[in-house]
């Protein structure tokens, strides 16, 4: 499979056991699509920068919420983890920029590549770590819900 030409889905593999985050997940990935398609079918430069306008600053937005999650429950690898999501962030708005400033090229296959490779990974491997924290945490509070078992963390 060429992973440049597939389109994303999110799966429960990709739970991280919050459904805030994993909402937010999703976002990205639709954001993701709508950039593969904005791209594949040739639309304008302001067309596709306001996708990739919205996606940067989507990312933004959802760093920091998971780091306030990730403090809550106290995740021990939180910071090497927020400076993950710097260096993501930067990379992101570089495209961006690029893109903005004219640079055709900037988003060929190998940046959409990038993009889903990164956000999978990122999902598969980095944000899962913190699953166990999660449940933790949703175990503390186990009862004093109004909802009883679902997690509102
Ligand atoms: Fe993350």
């Amino acid at each position: 499979m060429r992973l440049d030409m597939a389109i994303l889905a999110w799966s429960e593999t990709y739970s991280v056991g919050s459904a805030m985050i994993d909402s937010d997940h999703q976002i990205l990935i639709n954001l993701i699509n709508q950039l593969h398609d904005a791209t594949e079918t040739g639309q304008s430069r302001d067309v596709v920068g306001s996708v990739i306008n919205v996606l940067a600053e989507y990312v933004v937005h959802h760093f920091h919420r998971e780091e306030l999650l990730m403090a809550q429950i106290g995740y021990p690898e939180r910071a090497q983890h927020s400076q993950t999501h710097r260096d993501l962030e930067q990379r992101v708005r570089d495209i961006r920029d690029r893109w903005m400033a004219g640079e055709r090229h900037v988003l060929d296959d190998d940046v959409m590549t990038f993009l889903k490779i990164w956000l999978t990974d990122h999902i598969l491997r980095a944000d899962i770590a913190y699953r166990p924290w999660i449940e933790a945490a949703a175990d503390a509070h186990g009862g004093a819900d109004s909802g009883g078992g679902a997690c509102n963390i």
